[in-house]
């Protein structure tokens, strides 16, 4: 454990529902962190059997002093509990506890935890504040931040949620160290992510910097993680529900869903997914005509460098019809007709269709 320094912070400007996301080490036992939260009779930490042995005892003592009770309900983890009998086990500890509409929920995990706790608050007795204190480097630069909330559905991933915002977003950089190297990897895949589609500089400097990356160098993280949440902060500033701008914010998203759906849940880590699913979309946006193929090779290795597969798992004798199937059910899709988040090589992206004979080029381009 690190002695806290000051935080970075980036601010989320959404009139009355705006937040800080606070970023630094030694975060979790600093009572700075949590002044100013809203005093409760009761604060309950959602966590799972990972994070909860390493962090919530941490947690419940520094929130000791602001609540009557801290309770603390873990999960079991991983992608494959991210539903309606998690969620379940979040109201019954509510109920159970009679907790109140005051009630203040702490998300102590990754994008699972997060996503879940933030469904249940934003559900039980019609909504009740809740904090993101994420713990994967995923959930610090991407998932915590812009108040979308889900559980999955048998029939697809995410499908069953709400926008709902926290009161702040706590980053402990130090809790990064006991990440696995894989979860890591993938985080950074959605660092990438904010390069192609909005900052050519940050996508320059994650280039020079991905070797103190991967070996969690706090300054480098502590960077990257910055950045990354003000590029959401400014997209979500401006497209909180996704009418438009935000889909931007779901590059390599598109295919990446298929393979996470194709391969089944858990076999590829989202992130995995993400990195893979954005060098197809670099591909489509090439055959486009709208990126130099030399863009492309420099994201194929960039996503390589920091540990990802940048080639698509096969998932169906046909291939490519499978792909196409399994993007008709993206939240993108209207109609039918599939939306891809495309890049221009100018650190822009834009939304669009393109011809199913195209995209099946790319996938069969992109596999194995
Ligand atoms: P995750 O929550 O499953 O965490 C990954 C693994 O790391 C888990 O086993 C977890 O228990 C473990 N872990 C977490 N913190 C740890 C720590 N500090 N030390 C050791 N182990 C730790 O996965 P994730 O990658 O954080 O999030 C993926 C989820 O986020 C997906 O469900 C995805 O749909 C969702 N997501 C949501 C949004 C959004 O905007 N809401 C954005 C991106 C992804
Ligand atoms: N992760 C995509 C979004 O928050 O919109």
């Amino acid at each position: 454990m690190s002695s806290a320094t000051a935080p970075l912070t980036v601010s989320i400007d959404l009139a009355d529902r705006s937040y800080p996301i606070l970023i630094g080490r030694g975060l979790l036992d600093d009572p700075a962190t949590w002044a100013g939260l809203p005093r409760a009779a009761a604060a309950l930490i959602v966590t799972n059997d990972v994070v909860g042995p390493l962090y919530a005892e941490r947690l419940r003592r520094a929130l000791a002093g602001l609540y009557g009770q801290v309770h603390v309900v873990q999960l079991p983890d991983g992608e494959a509990h991210k539903t309606w009998d998690s969620l379940n086990g979040i109201f019954d500890a509510l109920l159970s506890r009679a907790c109140d509409r005051k009630t203040v929920l702490y998300a102590l995990g990754g994008g699972v935890v997060g996503d879940m706790t933030g469904f249940a608050a934003a559900c039980y007795m019609r909504g009740v504040p809740f904090v993101q204190v994420p713990t994967t480097l995923l959930a610090q630069v991407d998932s915590s931040v812009g108040g979308k909330t889900a559980i999955n559905h048998p029939l697809g991933k995410n499908m069953i949620g709400a926008f709902y915002q926290p009161l702040r977003v706590v980053c402990d950089l130090d809790t990064l160290s006991t990440l696995p190297e894989r979860e890591l990897s993938a985080g950074l895949a959605e660092v990438i992510k904010y390069g192609p589609i909005a900052d050519l500089d940050f996508l320059a400097w994650i280039e020079a910097h991905l070797p103190a990356l991967r070996a969690r160098d706090a300054g480098a993280l502590a960077h990257a993680v910055r950045r990354s949440c003000e590029i959401k902060a400014w997209v979500v500033g401006q497209d909180e529900k996704e009418a438009g701008l935000r889909a931007i914010l779901n590059f390599g998203h598109t295919f990446g869903h298929a393979i996470e759906a194709g391969i089944g849940y858990g076999a590829w880590l989202h992130g995995e997914a993400v990195g893979c699913g954005m060098v197809m979309a670099a591909t489509l946006s090439a055959r486009l005509g709208l990126l130099p193929e030399t863009e492309v090779a420099r994201l194929t290795r960039l996503v390589a460098d920091a540990g990802l597969p940048v080639r698509a798992p096969v998932l169906a004798p046909d291939q490519a019809s499978r792909f196409l199937e399994l993007m008709r059910v993206d939240k993108k899709a209207e109609a039918g007709e599939i939306k891809f988040v495309l890049v221009n090589g100018r650190g822009e992206a834009v939304v669009r269709g393109a011809p199913d004979a195209l995209v099946a080029e790319v996938v069969d381009a992109c596999t194995g």
